[in-house]
């Protein structure tokens, strides 16, 4: 990612303000699914919202992003709300893939959410870092429900990428968003 774009994601985290925790979209409805405890892993997490309803519910998370000023409101966030230690804040830049040591061996994940950062060439390694009995959440924007665009998804894209080695839980396009929540059997 070039540095501009880098600091345009940093300047828009900034204005945001802190966030309030909150479960993966993709997730909703669905909660009681989620294990007591285990490994999590938030790609592009932004401002932490979804890292810190994660830790809040048991689970040990590692959060990547690229933008500085998101990783910092996220531990902010959970500082102020969490006990410390649940959440690992690592900034990486995901057009490099899963690369450079990321995500690490403490892999594969008991839940692993991808939520409106949208990059097809990371769905097989999302897809990988699943553990077996694990749950995937990704919501990405969709051509469905919207005039369409250079970045959104084409109707059925999350399902042609997952519905072969995960088993669909829920999956819904409409109102410009599809969401995805799956499960390595
Ligand atoms: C629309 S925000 C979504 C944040 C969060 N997942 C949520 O749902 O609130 C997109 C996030 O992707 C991050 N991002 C964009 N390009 C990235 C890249 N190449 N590597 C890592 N993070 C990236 C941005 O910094 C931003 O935090």
């Amino acid at each position: 990612m070039a540095v501009a774009d880098r600091e345009r994601w940093d300047d828009r985290h900034r204005a945001a303000g802190a966030g309030v925790p909150a479960p993966p979209d993709a997730l909703r409805g669905h909660e009681q699914l989620l294990p007591p405890s285990g490994k999590a892993l938030d790609v592009a997490c932004g401002r932490g919202t979804v890292a810190a309803w994660l830790a809040g519910r048991g689970l040990d998370v590692v959060a990547v992003d690229v933008s500085p000023a998101g990783l910092a409101a996220g531990a902010a966030l959970v500082a102020s709300s969490q006990p410390p230690g649940r959440v690992r804040w690592v900034e990486a830049d995901l057009d490099r893939g899963f690369a450079d040591g990321f995500p690490d061996e403490t892999g594969p994940y008991d839940v692993v959410v991808c939520q409106r950062f949208r990059d097809p060439a990371l769905y097989p390694a999302l897809a990988d870092a699943v553990a077996p009995g694990g749950l995937l959440a990704v919501t990405v924007l969709s051509e469905v429900g919207d005039a369409g665009g250079p970045f959104r998804a084409p109707p059925g894209e999350l399902t042609t990428a997952f519905a072969g080695e995960l088993e669909v839980i829920a999956h819904h396009e409409g109102a410009g968003e599809a969401h995805l929540l799956a499960r390595r059997r």
